[in-house]
């Protein structure tokens, strides 16, 4: 089954068709410059332009990148502060024409690093971090999403930290590689100190020069890098608009460690589940 998921950030605004049982992308990327500003309508009509160039009929599924309750933006670190209050579903509805679901980037991220990425298999506290343009942090405990977590504001020697260890930080501010490091450690030990992970998800597109850094890091929680890296969030996007039930289920019998993961309403022998087969997920 295919699903079509947007990824809406401070720069670009990308979408594809993903397949729903791999969790691939089904299509080419397709690309548009985030309109400056970065208004609703404008983004809305950017995100339609992305939409009709596949021609897409269905759900979107739309991350965007701040607070997202029931659809609507409640902040707007890094877009235009006339989101604030914007019902990003129905703003991107009017564009494509088309039913959509909003989720906060790092969560749709984190539900794709769940489902079939890094973090598939694995029980208990899964952070999901997504460096870029801000921080994104996604919490997961046994599968199921906290959704709008928004602790890549965490403040650390009384300041927001995320303009010094975003991965714009490090272009920003030209930093080596050990320098931003430092300063990623810095943060994720915090992260660690308060909330006791039990795998830490690197995830953004500096997650594909993870040798860069990762070795860099000492932290007492297995940290590994997103296997989606940028496309973790149309993935995860286009999971959640596509109303199927959450992909995954705890298994008493497994081993700790492990989350079986089972094909979207069916059981190990491959025939449909009860209504509810564990906790669920979120959309957040
Ligand atoms: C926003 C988050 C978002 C993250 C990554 C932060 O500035 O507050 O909501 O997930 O950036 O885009």
């Amino acid at each position: 089954m295919l699903g079509f998921g947007v990824d809406i950030g401070g720069s670009g605004i990308k979408g594809a068709a993903v397949d729903l049982e791999e969790g691939t992308l089904a299509s080419d990327r397709f690309k548009v410059l985030t309109p400056q500003p970065s208004t609703p309508v404008a983004v809305a009509g950017a995100v339609a332009e992305v939409v009709a160039h596949f021609n897409w009929q269905g759900c979107v599924g739309c991350t965007f990148p701040a607070v997202v309750q029931q659809g609507v933006a409640r902040t707007a670190a890094n877009v235009d502060s006339s989101w604030i209050g914007t019902n990003i579903e129905t703003v991107v509805g009017a564009a494509t024409g088309l039913p959509v679901h909003a989720v906060n980037d790092a969560d749709a991220a984190g539900i794709a690093e769940t489902y079939w990425g890094a973090a598939k298999g694995t029980r208990g506290l899964v952070i999901v971090v997504t460096l870029g343009t801000g921080i994104g942090v996604a919490l997961i405990y046994d599968g199921v999403l906290v959704p709008n977590a928004e602790l890549g504001h965490l403040e650390i020697d009384g300041a927001d930290y995320e303009p010094r260890a975003s991965a714009a930080a490090r272009e920003r501010e030209a930093l080596s590689w050990d320098k931003w490091a430092r300063r990623v450690q810095r943060y994720l030990s915090a992260l660690e100190a308060l909330l006791w992970p039990d795998l830490f998800v690197l995830g953004g597109g500096v997650s594909r020069r993870a040798e860069k850094f990762l070795p860099l890091l000492a932290l007492k929680t297995p940290t590994v890098p997103a296997r989606f890296q940028n496309e973790a969030g149309i993935a995860g996007a286009a999971y959640l608009a596509s109303g199927l039930p959450p992909r995954y289920r705890i298994d008493a019998a497994a081993p700790a460690q492990q989350v079986q993961h089972l094909a979207a309403g069916q059981d190990k022998a491959g025939t449909p589940s009860g209504p509810d087969p564990g906790p669920s997920a979120s959309g957040g």
